[in-house]
């Protein structure tokens, strides 16, 4: 059986490091702050920016959840973000994706101050990924990074392999895994012959969004196996990884629930703070 890897246990590792260092800024009469924006009702999302404000309120930063129509047009949610990056209560600003139809996503992400772009979705912060420069790094990708630290698995000179090639987990894993000295294979929805790859992952990263895609006989044994997946079978919570094959493969194994997911909220909680120490040196 593959060993476990408890996300919701180092989340509250890395929660408590943020809660430490939260209590210090207080003491010396600063307190971070979050702004959480939520346009309409989809209930995941909902669920979602709601564990981050509880998440982000318990570790003592400052948090807001605004939730706006899903009529609100894009000229006032401009106008909005535009104000809270010239409000110093605020160190962090997120914009729960999706975002309703008749809003450019581009458009409100570019808005948004790249000192305040606690998710690193600002193509300044993309930019400096890529290039190896300071600047925020998304959340989720960031919580695998922490995860495999956190159990002392070394990446360096690794095969590893993403599959999944979206902005907000695909692109910018690939980008710190290489930057972490692995070698880096991204598959996607056009890959041929995705197995192949698959199969020689010493590192496999599950980022598709489709449940239970990466079964036991396409995973290399003894692999450590990360999945980013959150699906809604029957109304149960699923990864990407069919684990009831894959635990008898791999040597590590992030389970869904309580995997990569309570990393996520954790990295943000992080992000939040950093943000906060940088406006305020
Ligand atoms: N939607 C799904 N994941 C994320 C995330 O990490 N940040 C934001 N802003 N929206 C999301």
């Amino acid at each position: 059986m593959a060993q476990l890897i408890d996300g919701k246990q180092w989340a509250l590792v890395s929660r408590e490091e943020t809660a430490k260092t939260v209590s210090d800024l207080k003491t010396n009469g600063f307190t971070p702050g979050l702004v959480v924006i939520l346009l309409g009702e989809h209930p995941a999302s909902m669920s979602y920016v709601k564990g981050k404000d509880k998440a982000a309120t318990a570790v003592g930063i400052h948090s807001e959840l605004i939730q706006l129509p899903t009529s609100t047009t894009e000229a006032a949610l401009l106008q909005l973000i535009e104000r809270l990056n010239h409000d110093d209560r605020y160190h962090g600003i997120l914009v729960q994706l999706p975002l309703p139809q008749h809003m450019n996503e581009e458009t409100v992400i570019r808005a948004i101050s790249p000192q305040k772009d606690v998710d690193g979705f600002h193509p300044l912060n993309v930019g400096a990924l890529t290039s190896g420069l300071p600047g925020f790094i998304p959340c989720t990708p960031l919580g695998v990074m922490k995860l495999l630290a956190y159990e002392g698995i070394s990446v360096e000179g690794k095969n590893a392999v993403v599959i999944g090639r979206s902005n907000i987990v695909g692109k910018p894993m690939a980008q710190l895994l290489l930057r972490a000295n692995a070698t880096v294979t991204i598959c996607h929805s056009k890959t041929h012959n995705l197995a192949s790859f698959t199969r020689e992952a010493d590192l496999l990263i599950a980022a598709i969004g489709r449940p239970n895609f990466i079964t036991g006989d396409i995973v290399k044994p003894g692999a450590t196996v990360i999945d980013v997946g959150i699906n809604r079978v029957d109304g149960k919570l699923c990864g990407d990884v069919e684990f009831s094959t894959v635990d008898h493969v791999a040597g590590f194994l992030t389970p869904v629930p309580g995997g990569v997911g309570p990393m996520t909220i954790a990295m943000l909680l992080h992000n939040t703070v950093e943000a906060a120490m940088l406006m305020a040196n």
